[in-house]
């Protein structure tokens, strides 16, 4: 293995120190404590997992986590209504609405109706529209999480060819954004893509957000290149059990990469501290106070 493999798990810890600070100094300057509203329709165990982590991870850098958990049936107008009142409620600065919900409810509505301002996913329209045209907004969390790690990396991104595996609203697109924001040349591919590994043969960046276990092989990496996996697939191990892996095939591109993330460990953590930082940041920007440095895009 010659690859370098960087350590989400360490840099989110980082992030997550930052923010603290930022908070604690939020706190005893300005006597306001940043405040998360997440809100869970139904029972999906994963999204249970994730929620559960996202207030366990928020009240640890001393921000106020308010937790609204809505039984599957409920009604789209409750579920607005809701969003209505955290909206107007000054004590949260950021709204999170667990995707994916029940499917009698509407994504695109629901998540419309949150105030951008609050919209710490970055999945509002609006947010979308000022992240494609290069304006201040709220960034999606993954993408915003891998960034930071390829900006720890490299020096600069600039001029680099970027290959983004994936074209979902959540990573593949806002990914490409920031990759363009950072002057990399960007192709964008997807399930219809032709020729997928002559194209990864290319990038200097490889970005494997495509939720299929393990399909980027390591003859597809251009030596040297950079390689984020954002893929957390669970598999059956031969001998029983499961175990987790990324969307790259580690140890084969491990061998031709100059640098990869791994799975766990990698991208992952950078999530949930990046979903912080937009918290930090957005109850900065609704008090008119200075943002924290390196914490957004
Ligand atoms: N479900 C899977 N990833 C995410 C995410 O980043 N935000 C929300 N709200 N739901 C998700």
């Amino acid at each position: 293995m010659s690859a370098l493999i960087i350590n989400g798990k360490a840099f989110a810890a980082s992030v997550r120190e930052k923010v603290a600070e930022h908070v604690a100094r939020l706190k005893n300057e300005h006597g306001i404590t940043p405040g998360l509203a997440v809100v869970l329709v139904g029972e999906d165990p994963a999204s249970q997992v994730y929620v559960r982590s996202k207030g366990k991870q928020t009240v640890e850098v001393g921000m106020n986590s308010y937790a609204h958990k809505l039984d599957a049936s409920t009604s789209e107008d409750a579920l607005l209504g809701l969003i209505e009142k955290l909206n107007n409620d000054p004590v949260v600065h950021g709204i999170l609405v667990q995707l994916p919900l029940p499917k009698h409810l509407d994504e695109d509505l629901v998540i419309n109706s949150i105030d951008p301002a609050k919209d710490v996913d970055g999945f509002h329209i609006s947010n979308v529209g000022l992240l494609g045209t290069g304006q201040k907004s709220m960034v999606p969390c993954t993408p915003l999480g891998s960034l930071m790690l390829l900006r720890d990396h490299h020096r600069s991104l600039s001029g680099m060819d970027a290959v983004v595996i994936g074209r979902s609203n959540i990573v593949g697109k806002p990914m490409a954004q920031l990759l363009l924001g950072d002057s990399c040349t960007v192709t964008i591919t997807h399930s219809r893509t032709k020729d997928l590994p002559d194209l990864v043969r290319r990038a200097d960046i490889v970005i494997a957000a495509v939720g299929r276990p393990e399909m980027v092989l390591g003859d597809w990496i251009k030596p040297g290149a950079t390689v984020i996996d954002v893929g957390i697939n669970r598999i059956d191990k031969p001998e029983g059990g499961t175990r987790l892996v990324g969307d790259v095939d580690f140890e084969s591109c491990a061998a031709v990469a100059g640098a990869i993330t791994p799975v766990p460990g990698g991208v992952g953590p950078m999530t949930i501290a990046c979903l912080l930082a937009n918290t930090v940041t957005a109850c900065c920007r609704a008090n008119g106070l200075e943002e924290p440095d390196g914490l957004s895009a």
